[in-house]
């Protein structure tokens, strides 16, 4: 049997989840429920005909098996109450709301099942890295069900320790902007050297993309791999010599350590 799907808030991520759900085949478009309050976005939903769309958190929401929250986490306090009544006690919610713990959910929902999760942006093209905790009361079914899911946006990883999803927030979560930042400033050297924005750009896209095959499939170790690259007195040498006299190393660990103790801050434990 095909299980009901609510998405609360069907912004950026809540299209992305139901458009990856139907495409999987997870759910058909009889059995899922948009939420969604901005009116332009409304609209928007409704012309794409994938899902019943509604306004408010009513008695449409009461037979769901798996409700998704993906509002800002600052509207989550304001919309808890127009969902507590409404859900049954099987019904698994999956939160990708950054920050919001799951005893802050439950508390506010006065709910047990509860799956938290942290996506990053490139679930937007099936090439997501989501980590997903979930509280005691799930069964094994319940997880592979949500795991099921989450796995039509990309990889999916399980961990037990909800903490360890500040780390995540700070290594996948924001992890692409990372990326984006070093690639922003390849280009910009390549300009610097000569080279047109488009020759620049494709040297650091393809560069980036055959070093992740690399790693990928290689069985050396990272500083193996470094060293295959830079001969002694050599370029790369001469790069690199750089980055360590910067204290770049220290420089991307500090970075990362800030966005973890940034995402604990943020946290809402009730
Ligand atoms: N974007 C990412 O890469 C990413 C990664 C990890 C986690 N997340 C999490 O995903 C969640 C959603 O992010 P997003 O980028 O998709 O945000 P978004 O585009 O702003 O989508 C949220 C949608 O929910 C609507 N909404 C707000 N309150 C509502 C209510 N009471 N009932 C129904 N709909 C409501 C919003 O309407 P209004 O615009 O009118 O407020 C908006 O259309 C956030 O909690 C964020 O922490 C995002």
């Amino acid at each position: 049997m095909m299980h009901k799907i609510t998405i609360i808030g069907c912004g950026n991520m809540g299209l992305i989840y139901a458009n990856s759900f139907l495409k999987y085949r997870i759910v058909n478009s009889d059995n899922l429920l948009l939420v969604e309050k901005n009116a332009e976005r409304q609209v928007k939903l409704q012309a794409m005909n994938i899902g019943r769309v509604v306004t408010t958190t009513d008695q449409s929401i009461a037979g769901s098996d798996i409700l998704i929250l993906s509002v800002k986490p600052q509207d989550f306090i304001e919309l808890a109450p127009g969902i507590k009544p409404h859900l049954k006690p099987s019904t698994i919610v999956l939160s990708i709301m950054a920050g919001i713990e799951i005893s802050a959910i439950a508390k506010l929902l006065g709910h047990e099942n509860i799956v938290r999760a942290m996506p990053n942006s490139p679930v937007e093209i099936g090439m997501g890295m989501t980590v997903f905790t979930a509280s005691p009361s799930l069964t094994r079914e319940d997880l592979l069900k949500v795991d099921n899911m989450l796995a039509t946006t990309g990889r999916t990883l399980y961990v037990e320790k909800e903490q360890l999803l500040n780390a995540v927030t700070a290594l996948s979560g924001s992890g692409p902007a990372y990326f984006f930042y070093f690639m922003q400033h390849l280009v910009k050297a390549g300009m610097e050297m000569g080279l047109d924005e488009h020759i620049s750009s494709t040297l650091a896209k393809q560069t980036m993309l055959g070093a992740f095959h690399l790693i990928n499939n290689a069985s050396k170790p990272l500083d193996e791999l470094i060293k295959a690259v830079a001969s002694k007195g050599g370029t790369t040498e001469a790069a690199l010599h750089t980055f360590q006299e910067q204290h770049m190393g220290e420089t991307i660990v500090q970075a990362l350590l800030n966005a973890e103790k940034r995402a604990g801050e943020l946290s809402l434990k009730l």
